[in-house]
């Protein structure tokens, strides 16, 4: 495993879309071991494929509850919503507030390419739409509705988590 370079705000491949995976090898699994690394890191909670240079769709999330890996996700649900402050990995130091949907499932392939639906909420949901949006040039900033000022102490985050990873019969 390896630590990748990270790009950063002002990078226009932040802003690109990400192509779907279609090899399921080896290079994907070193891929997805080297985000998960450089993620853990910068004690992130997310990451997204482009965040590293690599325009695809694979995105790594650890919220506390377990690594969760994702290819080529699509959010099949949403319901609710949750007010809270968010950052990216990309955006060093800015924090802003954005809406999510207070749960979100995700239908995704594993790094073998074996399809499964994962339902998060709470801080799981926002992480999985922050990342899948990342794959389609998105980011947080474009739904904030204001940005955290220097000295803010930003809104609590709901730190309730719940995932329930559902293997669904591949196509
Ligand atoms: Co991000």
């Amino acid at each position: 495993m390896a630590i990748r370079n990270m790009v950063y705000e002002g990078d226009p491949l932040l802003r690109k879309t990400s192509r779907e995976v279609t090899a399921f090898d080896g290079k994907l699994a070193t891929l997805l071991d080297d985000m998960f690394e450089t993620m853990v890191q910068q004690s992130g909670v997310g990451l997204a494929a482009v965040q590293v240079g690599i325009l695809r769709r694979a995105v790594v999330i650890d919220v506390g509850e377990g690594k969760i890996e994702l290819v080529n996700p699509t959010i099949l649900k949403t319901s609710g919503s949750q007010v809270g402050s968010e950052g990216c990995l990309s955006l060093p130091g800015q924090f802003g507030i954005v809406e999510r949907p207070d749960a979100v499932t995700v239908r995704a392939q594993d790094r073998n390419g074996e399809w499964f639906e994962l339902t998060g909420t709470g801080l799981l949901a926002r992480a999985l739409c922050h990342e899948i949006d990342h794959l389609d040039g998105i980011v947080f900033i474009d739904h904030a509705t204001r940005m955290v000022q220097p000295g803010e102490t930003p809104p609590p985050n709901k730190r309730r988590v719940t995932a329930h990873v559902k293997k669904v019969k591949s196509e």
